[in-house]
This record gives C-alpha cells, structure tokens and sequence, in this order.
C-alpha cells in the first residue's frame, strides 16, 4: 500500500512539473525571459509529436509548422506567438542569439492561422557540432490588435533573424511577460542542409 502510494505520488509529481520548473532547469528563464509563463502552450507536430519540456525532437520531426494550442481567456484578445532559439550557433557560445524562428502577430482567439505573420515558420537548422539547441515557444497577449512595425520575412529568408530578442520584441510592443510557453530541443540530422538552403534568399 505505501510503496503503491510512493509510486502514485512520484507519477503526479512527474506530471506536475510547472513551466517555471521546466524553463528554470533548461535555463530559458534568464537567458531569454526573466520571468516564466504559467500555463504550457501545447504544440503538436504534423506527425503527432509534441513538443514539449525540453524533449529532444529531431530537424526533420519539427520542419513543417506546428499547431500551437491554448485557452484564450476570451476569444476577442488578440496574441502573439514567437518561437526562438538563444543557442545560435551554439548554446556554449550563443555569439548571435537568438534565431528567430517564428513571429505571428494580432492572432485572434487561438486561431493562429488567422494571424498576421511577420516571420514565416522555419524549423530547426542547428549547425553540425554545435550541440543540443532549444526552441523556445513563448505566447503573448496584446492589450487590443497593433501595428507592428517590422518587415515580414518570408520562411525562404534569413533576414532579421540573428540577433532577435524575444524579450526586446516584447517590450517594444508592450506585451508584457508571456503567459504561456513550452520548448524542445534539436541538434544537427541530414535535414538541416536542406534547410539552410531554404533560407539562401537574402
Ligand atoms: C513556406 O511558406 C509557404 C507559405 O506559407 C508554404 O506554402 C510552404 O509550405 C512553406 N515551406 C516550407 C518548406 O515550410
């Protein structure tokens, strides 16, 4: 009966992992937030892996864009989903952190497909040898929909990606701290060639 009940409390505490805990332990709180979400945001790959607590997926697992899930208190704000990675090129010297994957602006609800994209999707491209990166997920929410100032940049283009800053971003528009996010973590496979290919347009 107790050892059931240690097993049965280990398993819940297992589950119970807070993204405070989870960004704190993979060091996502202080190298690209200060302060962590408190809600998971749920992404899902197209072949149903989830991306989630820092689990390791490879390039080409998470090549094609993810759906992103959450809760919208109310289906009339209006969010912001950035996805970045602080390890570029490497996460032991991360001399043009972060990469920036993924920008979508002025989401309605949780539809983000509806959003206004300022950085088409690209998937992970870290270099060979570099080691583990993360990719972090971090959603936002506006105080009402917002004109964002920024070039868009297609998922063939490299340009304003190095050098972003998720937290910089965020302050510039007033978003505040994120409320929910979630992170995965890839090094090189024979898919990331491809990929930096895909973004030679300038
Ligand atoms: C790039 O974006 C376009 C337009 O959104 C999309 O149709 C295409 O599948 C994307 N390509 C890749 C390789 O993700």
């Amino acid at each position: 009966m107790l050892l059931i009940l240690i097993v049965m409390s280990s398993i819940l505490a297992a589950h119970s992992e807070s993204v405070e805990e989870v960004f704190k332990s993979h060091g996502v709180v202080p190298d690209v937030i200060a302060e962590a979400p408190n809600q998971f945001l749920q992404v899902t790959y197209s072949n149903g892996l989830i991306a989630k607590d820092g689990v390791e997926l490879t390039p080409t697992q998470v090549k094609d864009q993810p759906l992103v899930e959450w809760n919208p208190a109310d289906v009339s704000d209006y969010y912001t989903l950035i996805m970045t990675d602080p390890d570029a090129p490497s996460r032991s010297k991360p001399t043009f952190r972060e990469f920036k994957h993924w920008v979508v602006v002025n989401i309605p609800g949780n539809d983000v497909a509806k959003g206004e994209v300022l950085a088409g999707y690209v998937g992970s491209g870290p270099p060979k040898d570099t080691g583990l990166h993360r990719y972090v997920f971090l959603l936002y929410k506006q105080s009402r929909k917002l004109e964002f100032d920024e070039e868009r940049v297609s998922n063939r283009s490299r340009k304003d990606r190095p050098k972003f800053s998720a937290a910089k971003f965020a302050e510039k528009y007033q978003l505040g701290q994120p409320i929910a996010g979630n992170l995965y973590q890839a090094q090189y496979d024979d898919y990331v060639p491809q990929l930096h290919k895909q973004l030679s347009e300038t």
